[in-house]
Order: C-alpha cells, then structure tokens, then sequence
C-alpha cells in the first residue's frame, strides 16, 4: 500500500524527519520523569534494566511501529485494519486514542510547571534562595488550586495552535530549530554540575549499580519510564511515521532516535543527581525533584538567572514538540475514522484534557485525599497511561508484526530508504516474534498480580 503523501502531507527533509520524531520522544519524560523514577528507585541498577529495555524492547518496537506507519500511510487503526483482515484487532486503535489523551491530560500539568518556572526565571524570583525555600516554593505552588491549572490551560492552546498549523508549518519547524540548542544547553548544564561537591556521590549514585535492590516494581518503573520516554506502544510512532517518505531510512531513523533520547535522559540524570547530592535533597524526593534541584544548580552558576530562563523556556519547548505529537495521533485518528475536521477534534480534545487535567493538578492539593487504587489522581492517570496501557500496546505491536504480517513484507518495507543487512533484520525480527512478547507478557501478567 503506498503512502498518500500528497494530500495528508508529510515531513519534508531528512532532518525534518529525525528533528520531529525526537522532538515527540524527547520530553519531560527524560529531563523530569526520568531522574525521578531513578531516583526513587535506587539510581545505578534502575538505569542498567532501563538501559536493556531501550535496546531489547524500545529499539524493536521503535522499527516496528515505523513499519506499519510508513507502509499503510495511515493512523493505528486503519494501519491495523489494512495489514490484517482480523477484526479484533482494530481494538488497538482505541487504545491509541484513549492512551494519548490520558497521558496529555497529566503532562499538560507539569508542562504548566516548566511555564510557571520560566515566568519565575525571568522575573527573578528563584534567585537568590534556599535549597529549603526553593522546595517550599515547589510546594505552594503545586499545590495551589488556580495557578497550576491556568498555566496547564495556557499550554493546551499552546500546543493546539501549532497543531492546527499541520504537520510541515508547525511541527517540523519548530522541531528543527530548538531540538539542536536543548541538546547544547544539557551539555553545559551537565559541565557545570559535574564541577559541584556533590558530583562524584552523585555519578556513583547513576553508575553504580547495586543489584540487590532489583525488584519487580524496579523493573516495571524501568520499563514503564523506557515506554514513555521513546514514546512506543500507543501509536505515536506508527502516526509520524504515516507522514514520512519512501526515502527515509526507518532502521537508521530508529537507531538515532533511541540513541538520542537515552543520551537526553543520560544528561538530565548527570545535570540533577550532583546537584541533589551538593545541596541535601534527598534523590527520592519524586515529582518535584527537577524543580527543586536545578534552580539551585542556577543560583551558583555566574549568569544564573540567564541559564535558568534558557532552560526552562527549552523544557517548556520540549514538552510542546511532544503534547503536539500525542495531538496529533488523536487528530489524525478521528480525520480519517471519522472524517471530522482538525479543528473540531482540536477543540474536542481541549476540553476533555483541560477537565482532566484540573482534576490531576488539584489531586496534588486540595483533593489530595480522593485516592484511587491507593493512588492520587494525578499519578493513577500516568499509571494506567504509562504501566498498564503503553505495556499493553506494546505487546499488541509485537505479537501483531511478529505472527500476523507477513514477513518478506516487513523486510521490503525495511529495505526502502535503507541497505538493512539480512541479518540485523533477522536479530530484530526475532526479538519482535519471540522475545518481546515473552517479556512483555510476562510483565503484564506480574502487573496484574497474576505471577
Ligand atoms: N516521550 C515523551 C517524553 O519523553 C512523552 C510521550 C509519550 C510523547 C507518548 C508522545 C507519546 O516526554
């Protein structure tokens, strides 16, 4: 089936490809999910298993993913439906339209955050101030029920002006330009805090693995974070994919994309952990941790306050490129399923995230005692999104591309754009087939107490 490139668009240059798709899996989920979840499980061990689910899990359904997008040209439901005549798979697709808007909800919340420390960068605010005040700071303000959510709303028109923009005008563009300068501001970032006290307890603290504290929540935190942060396993990949073009090289593609977001996530930790070790925060801390370590990473820095409004306008632009990519698989899930307007959708989607999205934030404060599944709202939404659907997702990808689609199919589409060597696609294949699913099985049976 070829690609319709002429009338849904598509990403214009090699760079355009690469730059987007990174801009989608390049998030909060490296620079402030990742240092986190490491951080509340023990650092060193967690980042190996991280490490071995990138490459053995990530990497495959990466290629994948980018299979089926590329070869149907469509969304993950019509892409299923045209790769195999069995019904029941289409259900997948609900789950890709269900999954993003869940995980936009909870991520508008903390991109509103970024915003809200960006505001406070450039006003001054965070400077001059404690390691104690800056986490009260964090505190207030979390939890505080109006200016959490206003920021959040703001970021939700944010994302659905450049998504109304389409996918050349808006998001390769924005992608192009400000992917590279994050990139650049993490490496001096990570150069100064590797100048503090605190360094060396703190590289320890990422490096040294310490197995013993392996445990079956360690492996599904890493798996969950490894999901997230590639963003596979609900579709978004297989979206951005329908736009690309025969030319594009998909294992080369997947290679620098895996590549690139664990190194983002590999600085964020190398940035965050010295800075915790020199000023007392405990690295358990969980969500708040980047907010409340770095500002004092920028009030030791000559030019602080400069460094600080770089770096949270970044993040902010970081999380825009993927609420734009999570958008967009809703939007073109419901053009093409049902024929509706983008901008009918867009505005669909705005309301329902921004009523879910208020109730995450304000589960952080004023209905911090509704808990759910021994959960707060806000983390029950992350959770379902990131532990129980993505996980489910990835196991429909692989058992489907493994034992339902044909695999001289696979290898052609593969071939289109690349000189993949028969037996690199011969080690993939087999790790699609067989030993993704035993794994990914294995970990949702473990999730539901099942083993
Ligand atoms: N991978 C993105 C991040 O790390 C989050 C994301 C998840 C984006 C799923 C799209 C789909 O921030």
């Amino acid at each position: 089936m070829s690609n319709n490139t002429t009338e849904r668009g598509s990403f214009t240059t090699k760079l355009g490809v690469i730059a987007a798709t990174v801009g989608a899996a390049v998030g909060l989920g490296n620079i402030w999910k990742f240092p986190y979840t490491a951080g509340v499980n023990g650092g060193g061990a967690f980042i190996i298993v991280y490490l071995i689910f990138v490459l053995f899990l990530g990497l495959p359904l990466i290629m994948s993913e980018f299979f089926i997008g590329r070869n149907t040209g469509q969304n993950p439901r019509g892409a299923f439906r045209t790769l195999s005549k069995i019904k029941s798979w289409q259900a997948f697709g609900l789950l890709c339209f269900i999954c993003p808007i869940l995980i936009l909800s909870f991520y508008s919340v903390v991109a509103g955050w970024t915003a809200e420390y960006l505001w406070l960068s450039v006003s001054g605010d965070l400077t001059g101030k404690s390691a104690q005040e800056l986490s009260s700071l964090f505190q207030g303000f979390s939890q505080d029920p109006v200016r959490p959510i206003i920021w959040m709303i703001l970021f939700l028109i944010l994302t659905i002006s450049v998504s109304l923009g389409g996918i050349k005008n808006g998001i390769e563009r924005v992608s192009n330009i400000l992917m590279p300068v994050l990139f650049l501001i993490l490496l001096i970032l990570a150069g100064r805090s590797l100048l503090l006290e605190g360094a060396a307890e703190g590289l320890r603290f990422m490096f040294q693995p310490d197995f013993s504290k392996i445990t079956s929540k360690v492996i599904l935190d890493a798996m969950g974070q490894a999901f997230f942060s590639l963003s596979v396993g609900m579709g978004a990949l297989i979206t951005y994919a329908s736009y690309f073009k025969k030319e594009t090289n998909l294992p080369q593609t997947a290679v620098i994309v895996a590549i690139l977001d664990t190194t983002v996530a590999i600085l964020a930790g190398i940035i965050i952990f010295p800075a915790v070790f020199t000023f007392g925060i405990s690295p358990a801390q969980g969500p708040e941790l980047v907010f409340i370590t770095l500002p004092n990473v920028f009030n030791q820095m000559t030019g602080g306050q400069l460094w600080s409004i770089l770096f949270f306008f970044l993040l902010a632009v970081a999380a825009l490129t993927s609420t734009i990519s999570m958008s967009e698989i809703v939007v073109t899930y419901m053009m093409e399923e049902y024929k509706l307007s983008r901008k009918k959708i867009l505005l669909g989607l705005f309301v329902v995230c921004s009523i879910l999205g208020s109730l995450c934030s304000l589960s952080l404060g004023v209905m911090n005692d509704i808990r759910i599944l021994g959960r707060d709202i806000f983390s029950l939404v992350d959770f379902t999104a990131s532990n129980i659907l993505m996980t489910l997702g990835g196991a429909s990808i692989v058992i489907f591309v493994g034992w339902f689609v044909n695999k001289e199919i696979i290898y052609q589409e593969m071939l289109q754009g690349s000189k993949m060597k028969r037996s690199f696609f011969a080690m993939y294949y087999y790790t699609v087939k067989y030993i993704a699913p035993v794994g990914l099985i294995t970990i949702l049976l473990s999730q539901f107490g099942l083993i």
